[in-house]
């Protein structure tokens, strides 16, 4: 596709797509009234029913004139966007957009990242959410999803956020479902950090920034920061992606950089010579790290797979926590269920005297005790 022309490619483009799926809907006009009756995943038949309740009920007495029976195309990015109106003719949806526009004169950047996203998209229906939503191209700039919070390494630095643990946890796995599914599309990012790692308003992480990618191999035109860079090595992989989401998983944990501070020249030797910064300061993901900076995951699903399960082993004490109540409290509720029984107990005895003395056992009933 080319790369850059008018507004019209974003809707030319996905509007062609085999995957984008069509709606039916209905029109139906009255003499007072139009109604557009909501996209539905129904055959034609159920719309007629549907139709014909809505006319017994509030169409009473209004007189149906026509029907038109018309496709709806909803590009698959934008499919569960608000709907804002819909009129005879079209459905509008809204955008929350940034259009990346690039400085390079050449057009690589631009085309490489154009490339990613489409690759990224034409192979499945729907989007991967760990990925920043793609809507198309405007005049030569890229539409993307616009994330609230902004790159995980900008958060961070603000002073006024310090997530908890869980929410830096959930992006780790954010980040590294993201990576192992563009591995799976022959995609390696070759810049993976918190900077190109964004937040949308509910602080899910979204990988974004494709300019530097490779694609099927093919020479990759960016490279990953000195400290996220797997050492003695040129060429990206699978292993250098690792590398580089160890270091992204330190950052998180840390609030900063694998030897932020020391010089480009001094993190590459360490790295070199097998030194790390030191993880016994972090709360999660020591072991993982370790292991993805020295090389022992073939994939980022098996990578993954740890992630997914350190993340479980910490929300199970914290879900625990939160369902046991304090000591003081559970001694509280033990002395009130001691006491509780024992009237209990007192109450049927005196039921039990009043009716063997033949008394009538509802005033007994009434002096249950409180
Ligand atoms: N979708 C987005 N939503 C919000 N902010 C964004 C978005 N995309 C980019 N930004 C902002 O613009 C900056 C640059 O974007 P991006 O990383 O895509 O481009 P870049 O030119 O490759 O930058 P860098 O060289 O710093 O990686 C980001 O660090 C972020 O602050
Ligand atoms: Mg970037």
């Amino acid at each position: 596709m080319d790369a850059g022309t008018s507004a019209g490619d974003l809707h030319d483009k996905h509007a062609s797509s085999k995957q984008i799926p069509v709606y039916y809907h209905l029109i139906v006009l009255s003499r007072k009234e139009t109604f557009i009756v909501e996209p539905l995943d129904a055959p034609l038949a159920e719309l007629l029913s549907f139709v014909t309740r809505h006319e017994h009920g509030r169409m009473k007495h209004a007189r149906m004139s026509q029907f038109y029976e018309s496709t709806l195309h909803i590009p698959d990015s934008i499919r569960d966007n608000e709907t804002v109106g819909a009129g005879l003719s079209s459905w509008v949806h809204r955008l929350d957009a940034v259009a990346k526009c690039y400085t390079s004169d050449d057009g690589k950047a631009k085309d490489r990242e154009i490339a990613v996203y489409e690759r990224l998209g034409s192979c499945k229906a729907g989007w991967r959410k760990t990925i920043l939503q793609y809507y198309g191209v405007l005049n030569g700039c890229v539409v993307l999803q616009f994330a609230h919070h902004g790159p995980i390494r900008q958060y961070l630095r603000s002073s006024q956020h310090d997530p908890p643990l869980f929410i830096k946890l959930r992006w780790a796995e954010q980040a590294t479902d993201a990576i192992s599914f563009l591995h799976s599309k022959g995609v390696l990012h070759c810049d993976i950090s918190c900077n190109n790692i964004f937040l949308d308003s509910n602080l899910n992480a979204m990988v974004g920034d494709f300019a530097g990618s490779s694609i099927d191999k093919e020479q990759c035109l960016g490279w990953y920061e000195t400290s996220h860079s797997y050492p003695n090595t040129e060429d990206p992989s699978e292993k250098s992606e690792i590398f580089a989401l160890g270091s992204t998983f330190y950052e998180i944990l840390a609030g900063k950089k694998p030897f932020e501070g020391r010089d480009d020249v001094e993190i590459e030797q360490a790295f070199k010579r097998g030194h790390f910064p030191s993880l016994e300061p972090l709360l999660a993901l020591k072991t993982t790290i370790l292991n993805c900076w020295t090389g022992k995951y073939q994939t980022t699903d098996e990578l993954l797979q740890d992630v997914k399960q350190e993340v479980r082993a910490q929300s199970e004490p914290l879900l625990s926590n939160e369902h046991h109540p304090p000591h003081h409290l559970v001694d509280q509720i033990i002395k009130t269920t001691v006491k509780t029984l024992a009237c209990a107990q007192e109450w049927r005895d005196g039921i039990q005297t009043r009716v063997g003395g033949q008394e009538d056992n509802r005033r007994a009933v009434s002096s249950i005790p409180e």
